[in-house]
């Protein structure tokens, strides 16, 4: 596979953020662990990752725009680019050592999604799309699985926690889903249940209350690989509205057909 020079630059800074990742995985007593909000916690992990991707992209890319979850906004002077970036998605599972987590980077053209890496640096998986070019799994061409019949299928969700979410909905959906399915997940990093998806390892997936960072690189990677991605209405509002369901064209139609009743 050919690198192109964007992704280059992207993938570089995933691995170099991956590195420290992995150094803080070993050391989690000392990461300094504080709460954002209920079960919504930061450490030393996050923000160091953060300031790595921000300072390797910053200088690759010096007008891009820059939206990190524990940094927030950076306005650049190119105001058509803008990179959206998860430095550590699956905290939870990082401080508890369950080795699903990983680093999201995501890159916005004028408000149309162009590239996407998702990082999990402790089992090495790669994934990257570019806009028409494919999506990867470190060398390898992805393709979305192609079971159209949901008693078939593994579907993967979010679930909220203690101070977030609607419990209650959240509730009625694995019950409607659960009913339908040959298994229902629930792995804790939401970019990495895209990037599963796009690997054909899950045939479905979706989630509410998400941020933009969560699922940028997922969406361009889930796309690149066949796949269709949208809000849980089914419009094309997953990174605004924060909920987002994906598979098969076919399974994403199931999908939604049985979650979008259900929110009203
Ligand atoms: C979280 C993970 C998790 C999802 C949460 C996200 P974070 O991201 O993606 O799977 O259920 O809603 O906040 O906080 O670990 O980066
Ligand atoms: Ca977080
Ligand atoms: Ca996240
Ligand atoms: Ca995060």
């Amino acid at each position: 596979m050919l690198q192109s020079a964007l992704m280059n630059v992207m993938v570089k800074a995933a691995r170099r953020a991956g590195r420290s990742l992995k150094r803080d995985l070993g050391e989690i007593e000392n990461l300094q662990v504080s709460l954002k909000g209920p079960a919504n916690f930061v450490s030393l992990a996050d923000k160091r990752a953060e300031e790595m991707l921000l300072a390797d992209l910053t200088k690759a890319r010096p007008g891009y725009g820059f939206i990190g979850e524990e940094g927030g906004v950076r306005i650049g002077d190119d105001k058509t680019h803008t990179w959206i970036v998860d430095p550590l998605d699956g905290t939870t599972n990082f401080l508890h050592g369950i080795p699903q987590f990983a680093i999201s980077i995501g890159l916005q053209r004028e408000g149309t999604l162009i590239a996407g890496v998702i990082y999990n640096p402790a089992n090495d998986e790669l994934y990257t799309a570019e806009r028409g070019k494919g999506a990867f799994l470190n060398d390898q061409r992805l393709r979305v699985a192609g079971r159209r019949q949901l008693g078939d299928c593994v579907i993967a969700c979010g679930l909220p926690h203690i101070g977030r979410g609607d419990h209650e909905l959240s509730r009625r959906e694995m019950t409607e889903i659960q009913n339908r399915v040959a298994g229902l997940r629930r792995f804790g990093a939401a970019s990495l249940d895209m990037a599963f998806v796009a690997a054909g390892r899950l045939d479905g997936y979706w989630e509410r209350n998400l941020q933009p960072w969560d699922m940028a690189a997922g969406q361009i990677i889930v796309r690149e690989a066949g796949g269709t991605v949208s809000g849980i209405e089914g419009n094309d509002d997953a990174l605004k509205s924060g909920n987002v369901v994906c598979g098969n064209e076919y399974i994403h139609a199931e999908l939604v057909k049985i979650l979008k009743p259900l929110g009203k």
